[in-house]
């Protein structure tokens, strides 16, 4: 029987305890704890994001305040965890969720996260080989993320065949992400077999995102997934990873003259962002947002208007049940 509002129980709802089979995606510079709160307590997983200008403990607190009880986890770049292993920890013992992303599945920061609290553990990953290796690894969960994904893009197969791939060969709740933008996305690959799907581009378009008004109302502009473009272009600060990002973006960045495209203003601390700058434009940023990494998966013709996180999730979820 299901729960009260549950739209559809998979195996991803029970193991979260979330009403909804939908990840919102860990988004630097754009999921906070507004964000991340929001979307929990509409019923889905809500994730912050390891990096931002505000102190981590500080966003976990404000975003279990605003979930209502709800799911909520964070996301890490394997890479650079280390260098902020408190952080991690702290989530693990506050948060429904942690997840990593990038490097290759690890038992050691596994084992970091049992010894740190109860939180679920994920892997996102872009191969079958590496979804396989999260199992290993001891994971409760694997996001597979295919190539037409916003942001940075892991492997290079599309989702609904990596989906296809990996189903059958792990026990463990297999999420899919890329390009899902729309009710009938949804449907589909929850239809296809995901216990979940993880959406980052729709959530940068709503009102509880930290994103840049101008990143969000050019994401809002472009009309398909043509409008976008896998590259390597904005690789200062993480090099050779590739990305999805708005065309526009890279046009307007190869155009613009001068080594800075604007500032990430915080209080009294201004920090230069460098052409082909690997950061999310945010609300803290000023300067030629239009030149910046507009990141932006396939489904960006989808997104056709800024609305509160909570009817994006009742949005994306109305096709299940
Ligand atoms: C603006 C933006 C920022 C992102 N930042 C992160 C991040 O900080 N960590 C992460 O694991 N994934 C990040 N991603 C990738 C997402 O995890 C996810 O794979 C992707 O958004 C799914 O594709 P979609 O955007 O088409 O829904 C980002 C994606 C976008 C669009």
């Amino acid at each position: 029987m299901l729960r009260r509002g549950v739209t559809m129980e998979t195996p991803f709802t029970q193991l979260v305890d979330c009403t909804h089979p939908l990840q919102q995606a860990a988004m630097g510079g754009v999921a906070g704890p507004e964000l991340a709160g929001a979307v929990a307590a509409a019923g889905a997983l809500g994730m912050l994001c390891e990096f931002d200008v505000e102190p981590s403990t500080d966003r976990i607190t404000r975003a279990l305040q605003l979930s209502g009880g709800g799911a909520v986890g964070m996301g890490f770049f394997g890479q650079w965890m280390d260098g902020d292993l408190a952080t991690f920890e702290d989530a693990a013992s506050r948060l429904r969720v942690v997840e990593v992303f990038w490097t290759e599945p690890d038992p050691a920061v596994v084992g970091r996260a049992r010894r740190s609290g109860a939180a679920r553990v994920a892997w996102q990953v872009g191969t079958v080989d590496a979804a396989l290796a999260a199992a290993d690894a001891g994971c409760d969960f694997v996001i597979v993320q295919g190539v037409e994904a916003g942001g940075h893009v892991r492997g290079s197969t599309g989702r609904d065949e990596l989906l296809a791939a990996v189903l059958g060969r792990t026990s463990l709740p297999v999420l899919a992400a890329g390009g899902i933008s729309s009710a009938p996305d949804v449907a589909a690959v929850i239809g296809a077999g995901a216990a979940g799907v993880r959406v980052g581009t729709r959530f940068v378009a709503t009102a509880e995102s930290r994103a840049h008004p101008a990143y969000i109302s050019a994401l809002v502009a472009a009309t398909s997934g043509e409008d976008t473009v896998l590259t390597t272009t904005f690789s200062e600060g993480w090099p050779d990873a590739p990305h999805r990002v708005l065309r526009s973006a890279v046009a307007a960045a190869e155009a613009f003259d001068g080594d800075f495209v604007g500032h990430v203003v915080s209080g009294p601390v201004r920090v230069a962002v460098p052409r082909f700058g690997v950061a999310t434009p945010s609300r803290h940023v000023e300067g030629e947002v239009a030149a910046m990494a507009l990141y932006a998966g396939e489904g960006v013709g989808s997104v056709t208007d800024v609305s509160p996180a909570a009817d994006v999730v009742a949005e994306l979820v109305s096709g299940l049940g």
